[in-house]
């Protein structure tokens, strides 16, 4: 019989590989807050979590060849994009990047300054902290897909504009009916607003799954707001984790 003691010994390890891998220092204070926490939560599951879907499996030859085709012909419908005023001040547009059958896909708001650049989604400081964020939960960025709502990035990375958002989205919604991902991750404010067309704030949002046409999406903070809020990491931590137990990757028996 698993223990109580087994499995926060289990919990403590993946805790502090966590925070070692999201460079959080002071380990030995964090550990024990981890402690405290999860005496009480261990026990009983969330009510918010949908059912336990099982470990990722890599997709039929064919289908990854279809999806690819399919998200190619999608970035070409894209092309030199003109449909809205961000086009003007982008460099490349970033398309998002990825597994074409994947089963987690991150959803951010649109490209920062490296991203508009290299043409390619969380290549940044926000991005290594992302790259981080799906390793600890026991991915890699290869095996998952990223995307932004919107594809240019905004001028001094304001906010998108609603109807940039509006004119952007049905590409993004294209990408997710193709990918057919079986969980979301909605990385902050923006994107958990957009996607999921509400106005609720990000604090009263995150932490629970939402539905988006049938797939449970997990709303957390943005990885750019870590960087300027390390406290919030563990709250974050603690999202993901949900996400990974319903993908059969959190052993807590
Ligand atoms: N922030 C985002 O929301 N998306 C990116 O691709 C990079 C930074
Ligand atoms: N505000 C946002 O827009 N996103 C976050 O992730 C946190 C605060």
């Amino acid at each position: 019989m698993t223990t109580v003691t087994d499995r926060l010994k289990r919990e403590i390890a993946q805790a502090l590989e966590f925070y070692a891998n999201i460079g959080v220092e002071r380990l030995p204070i964090q550990v024990l807050k981890e402690v405290e926490h999860l005496v009480p939560a261990a026990e009983p599951e969330q009510p918010t979590a949908p059912q336990v879907i099982g470990e990722p499996e890599p997709c039929e030859p064919e289908t990854f060849k279809t999806n690819q085709r399919k998200l190619y012909e999608l970035r070409s419908q894209m092309g030199n994009c003109q449909r809205c005023r961000l086009a003007a001040g982008r460099t490349t547009l970033v398309f998002g990047s990825g597994n074409p059958c994947a089963d987690l896909m991150f959803i951010g708001e649109g490209p920062g300054r490296e991203e508009d650049l290299k043409g390619l989604p969380f290549v940044g400081a926000a991005g290594d902290l992302l790259t981080r964020i799906i390793n600890a939960m026991q991915f890699t960025r290869d095996e998952v897909y990223i995307a932004n709502i919107v594809k240019c990035r905004p001028p001094q990375n304001r906010d998108p504009e609603p109807d940039e958002v509006d004119t952007c989205m049905s590409f993004l919604e294209r990408q997710i009916e193709i990918i057919q991902p079986r969980a979301l991750v909605l990385l902050g404010r923006v994107a958990a607003q957009s996607l999921l067309r509400v106005s609720t704030g990000i604090t009263a949002m995150r932490g629970t799954f939402k539905d988006y046409k049938g797939i449970p999406a997990m709303v957390t903070y943005h990885p750019a707001y870590l960087l300027r809020n390390p406290k919030a990491k563990k709250t974050v931590w603690e999202d993901v984790q949900q996400v990974m137990k319903i993908f059969g990757k959190k052993a807590l028996d």
